[in-house]
């Protein structure tokens, strides 16, 4: 969508694989999806450095709402035990903390965990009440819809919102849920959109999702780029079940592929060495690459995969740069679960300018691996489920 929003892909918050859809603040008032929340989330984006490196959106998921609109006015309301101050108190808080402030809703008849009215019929009236309330950011759902009401609802909502003369990110949960999505219409339409079903805490369900990535590739790399981007769903880094390694993984290949970088976690308990990797800024900065050309799987076999992105800077011949991940996906048959020596000529991967390459680990870097001619063997060791990932610098000419 070209509102002039999103030009790399967003990075920020929300709340939904990790707190689900809790609302009993009574017993479980640290969990609940509350203001207090939020409050404390904004708090801790800025205090423990997460938003200096570019996580801004802080993002509200499903189940803030009353169960029916204001009986009068027909707005939506935010749950009034849980939201006490009310959205546009929330909004200014999280403004005021330097943050974005982002919204949930849904194109149909009721939000996909049935807490609230969904936008069918209050177009109009929705993206002013968000407009109105300072949202930054909408993440439109497509639960109790049917297809056709999607494909309507989806370019329908997107103007109502340009109509208010707020620029609001526009996040569609379109594709997720078409047979065979229309992805022109689609980039057209939206700044990002979910093309993978819900992200759960594990290495299985990461996978997963780079695989469906990966069958579909050349469709939905086609029409990504500045403003309009694919969304495979939340970073779970810094939960329960991601090792160490597959939350490089995840990092790593989300950073390839040009994802939003929203992470869903307590930021109050993720561990120091996650935190680490969340705010790596060289991996960062290949996820915020302005080249905006997401990358792919260039090689793929039982046991290992390798996926590259063309990133900045590009040398004086016009040759760009790479970003290079090596997956070690495990599941060999002396060792399962050992870690793997790789070894690739680099020309194979697509990586031929004359002029070579300087290496670094992005995840060490200030590791120095010196430089890599087109037809030298590059060799990598990989965790097992797990990720090296490493920047191939183009050399200039001169
Ligand atoms: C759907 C979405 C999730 C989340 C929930 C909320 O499942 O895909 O990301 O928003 O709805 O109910």
């Amino acid at each position: 969508l070209e509102n002039g929003l999103a030009q790399t892909p967003p990075m920020g918050w929300m709340p939904f694989e990790r707190f689900q859809c809790t609302v009993d603040c009574i017993h479980f008032p640290r969990d609940c999806i509350s203001e207090s929340l939020f409050k404390r989330t904004a708090d801790l984006l800025v205090s423990e450095g997460y938003a200096a490196v570019g996580f801004q959106y802080l993002i509200i998921d499903d189940c803030w709402m009353e169960r029916i609109r204001d009986t009068s006015t027909q707005k939506l309301l935010a749950d009034r035990k849980r939201f006490p101050s009310g959205m546009s108190a929330l909004s200014r808080y999280i403004h005021g903390r330097g943050l974005k402030f982002g919204i949930y809703h849904d194109v149909g008849q009721q939000t996909c965990m049935f807490r609230g009215p969904g936008a069918r019929g209050h177009f109009e009236l929705d993206a002013q009440t968000f407009a109105d309330w300072g949202a930054d950011y909408v993440k439109l759902d497509g639960c109790y819809a049917t297809e056709s009401e999607r494909n309507r609802g989806y370019p329908a909502f997107g103007k109502a919102m340009n109509r208010t003369g707020r620029t609001m990110v526009y996040s569609c949960s379109w594709p997720f849920y078409t047979e065979k999505p229309d992805y022109r219409l689609i980039a057209k339409h939206c700044n990002l959109w979910r093309f993978a079903e819900d992200i759960t805490d594990s290495y299985t369900s990461v996978f997963r999702i780079m695989e469906l990535y990966r069958r579909n590739q050349e469709l939905l790399l086609a029409h990504a780029g500045p403003g309009r981007w694919n969304d495979p769903d939340m970073l779970v880094l810094g939960n329960f079940r991601l090792s160490y390694d597959a939350s490089r993984l995840q990092l790593a290949i989300w950073s390839v592929i040009a994802a939003p970088l929203i992470m869903t976690n307590d930021l109050e308990t993720v561990r120091p060495e996650i935190k680490e990797l969340l705010q790596n800024r060289e991996v960062i900065a290949v996820n915020q690459d302005l080249l905006g050309m997401p990358g792919k799987c260039v090689r793929a076999s039982k046991y290992f995969q390798v996926w590259v992105r063309p990133v900045t800077p590009v040398n004086d011949l016009g040759q760009h740069s790479f970003a290079v991940a090596f997956v070690n996906r495990g599941g060999f048959d002396a060792c399962p679960l050992c870690p793997r020596n790789f070894e690739v000529v680099l020309e194979r991967l697509g990586l031929d300018s004359p002029t070579g390459y300087y290496v670094v680990d992005l995840f060490n870097s200030s590791s120095n691996m010196g430089m890599f001619k087109p037809n030298d063997a590059f060799n990598t060791r990989i965790n097992p489920e797990g990720v090296t990932f490493y920047k191939f610098t183009v050399a200039p000419l001169y």
